[in-house]
């Protein structure tokens, strides 16, 4: 029975598109039964709906002017995910921190990732800051990991695979982050597959 990904998106949807790409390819068994976006003009979506994944818009926006909490926000979202019976929520691009108020729906199942190395770099600018650390001489690599979401900490949580990614000196930032992109792709599938497979 192939697993059931909710796989939620922000932006471009690289990440999304190598989750679909491999289970096309038959290289995961799953299936991505719902992709879910904070942004209506994500690319994520046209890539989702070119696959015929059902796809769902969810704005942060209208809580806020109507004077509603994030909370609120993150329970609505938990019950339109739950509306598809995923065994793993994937964020993939997910731009927004999320609260108990989603994660305690979904307990050891939601899945983050982040492009940084374990306890570096957390937040929405890792690669440019590993570019900076890397120029001031901090760094020698960087690197990418998948973990799972247990609770609010931002971009911590327990690790299901990691990627060191080199940094060159010739590199610019859209070299490394090109770089860091391609290697995401590959460590996505290969945790998911992990996951699948240990489930
Ligand atoms: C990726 O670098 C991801 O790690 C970060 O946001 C980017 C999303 O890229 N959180 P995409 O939307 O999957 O192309």
């Amino acid at each position: 029975m192939p697993a059931r990904l909710a796989v939620l998106i922000s932006g471009n949807g690289s990440n999304l598109q190598a989750i679909l790409d491999a289970i096309r390819l038959r290289m995961l068994d799953a299936e991505t039964v719902v992709v879910v976006s904070n942004r209506k003009n994500a690319f994520g979506l046209e890539r989702a709906a070119r696959a015929g994944a059902p796809t769902r818009y969810h704005p942060l926006k209208p809580y806020g002017e109507a004077g509603r909490s994030r909370e609120e926000y993150d329970a609505d979202l938990a019950e339109l995910v739950k509306e598809y019976a995923p065994d793993w929520v994937v964020l993939a691009g997910w731009m927004h921190i999320l609260s108990n108020a989603f994660l305690q729906q979904f307990p050891y199942r939601v899945v983050n990732l982040h492009p940084a190395l374990p306890g570096q770099f957390p937040g929405a600018h890792a690669i440019q800051d590993a570019f900076e650390a890397f120029q001031r001489g901090e760094i020698k690599q960087t690197g990418v990991m998948v973990h799972l979401v247990p609770d609010e900490q931002v971009d911590r949580g327990p690790v299901i695979a990691t990627a060191e990614v080199p940094i060159y000196k010739s590199d610019t930032l859209e070299m490394l982050t090109n770089r860091m992109h391609q290697t995401e792709h590959r460590l996505l599938v290969n945790a998911l597959q992990r996951l699948i497979e240990g489930d």
